[in-house]
């Protein structure tokens, strides 16, 4: 696999549109509202070319999702009729389940196919198996490949609409954009936090696609790594960089950590987990530094004892591990309903 890129491939283009990006401050009052827009694009391929009215689109109905707790059961028959098929062809447990619930909920029909079950195995070209699984009457293809760009190839040949949940280490739009409604919903703004996103940057798509989002939505992005797992080509325009944990992390409001993501590494990247623990695994103590109700978020799955202490990952009043899983299946709904409408 070719080495880490910050720009890697450009999704699709968002139809052309005269409103301009603007910064986000609170829920709107849109919220209330029981209809949903649609959205200038047929897939969600990636952040890096939503707009930032985009964003807040989807983020909304996701909060009406959540107020409402109608992400909680099925509530909805926005997507009667529609045939959903979650093709993941990497490991996946959170993401997988989460558009299935999703799909579910808004009434549609779901299938989830995966990489173990696929006739990919028995030398099948990925074209060929999403052109089968067309041909099946999919609506909407949910898919989850090891290599950047994968999806979007798919996105360009197939007549669907298609949702990227996660590509290599390109983009991951859809956790992102579930990170920002926990934030948003905790902190009521993204607008001036300042957010450290923690450890293995150079090969995390979620990385990737925070920073693209963070930044439209007018928050102040840090990273924090040690030099070897910092992206190649820092074309991090306006992110801090730092690799010094305590420095990274000094008057934060939210602090993301990232796995070790070891299936994409080609080499070694630390000295050792003992090391690593030691300077940028997160603690109770290394978090005391960021600011008092600075609050920790992690995409799962953890690794306890090497980016995050166990004991802060079972403190579920400083870490929303299980809030921005529960928040994924609202902004999976919202991302569902808002394509296909
Ligand atoms: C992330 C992913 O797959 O990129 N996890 C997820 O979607 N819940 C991050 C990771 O695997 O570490």
């Amino acid at each position: 696999m070719a080495s880490p890129q910050l720009h890697l491939v450009s999704p699709n283009k968002a139809a052309p549109r005269a409103s301009a990006r603007t910064r986000d401050s609170k829920p709107s009052a849109k919220v209330v509202s029981k209809k949903s827009k649609s959205l200038p694009f047929k897939h969600l391929l990636g952040i890096e070319d939503m707009e930032a009215c985009d964003i807040r689109t989807i983020l909304d109905r996701a909060e009406y999702y959540m107020r409402s707790g109608r992400h909680l059961k099925r509530c909805s028959e926005a997507l009667k009729g529609i045939n959903v098929i979650n093709m993941f062809m990497e490991n996946s447990t959170r993401t997988r389940v989460s558009f299935e619930l999703a799909a579910k909920r808004l009434g549609a029909e779901v299938t989830s196919i995966s990489v173990a079950h696929s006739s990919i195995r028995k030398g099948e070209t990925l074209i060929d198996t999403a052109q089968t699984l067309r041909a099946m009457a999919a609506d909407l293809l949910v898919v989850r490949h090891p290599h950047s760009g994968a999806v979007q190839l798919l996105a360009e040949k197939l007549d669907c609409h298609v949702i990227n949940a996660g590509d290599g280490f390109h983009e991951h739009p859809t956790q992102a954009l579930l990170d920002a409604a926990t934030i948003r919903h905790r902190k009521g703004r993204l607008e001036g936090l300042k957010v450290a996103i923690c450890g293995d940057v150079r090969h995390s798509r979620v990385a990737r696609s925070n920073i693209l989002l963070l930044q439209k939505m007018g928050a102040a992005v840090r990273i924090v790594a040690p030099p070897t797992l910092l992206p190649d080509q820092p074309s991090l325009h306006g992110v801090d960089v730092f690799t010094d944990m305590r420095e990274g992390l000094s008057d934060c409001d939210i602090v993301m950590m990232l796995r070790l993501q070891t299936e994409r590494m080609q080499g070694i990247f630390v000295p050792s987990i003992r090391e690593y623990f030691h300077f940028y695994g997160l603690t109770h103590e290394k978090l005391a530094c960021a600011r008092s109700d600075a609050l920790v978020m992690h995409p799962g799955p953890m690794n306890r004892g090497v980016e995050i202490d166990s004991i802060l990952a079972d403190d579920l009043g400083r870490n929303l591990v299980h809030d921005q899983v529960e928040k994924g299946v609202a902004v999976r709904m919202s991302c569902l309903e808002l394509l296909s409408g």
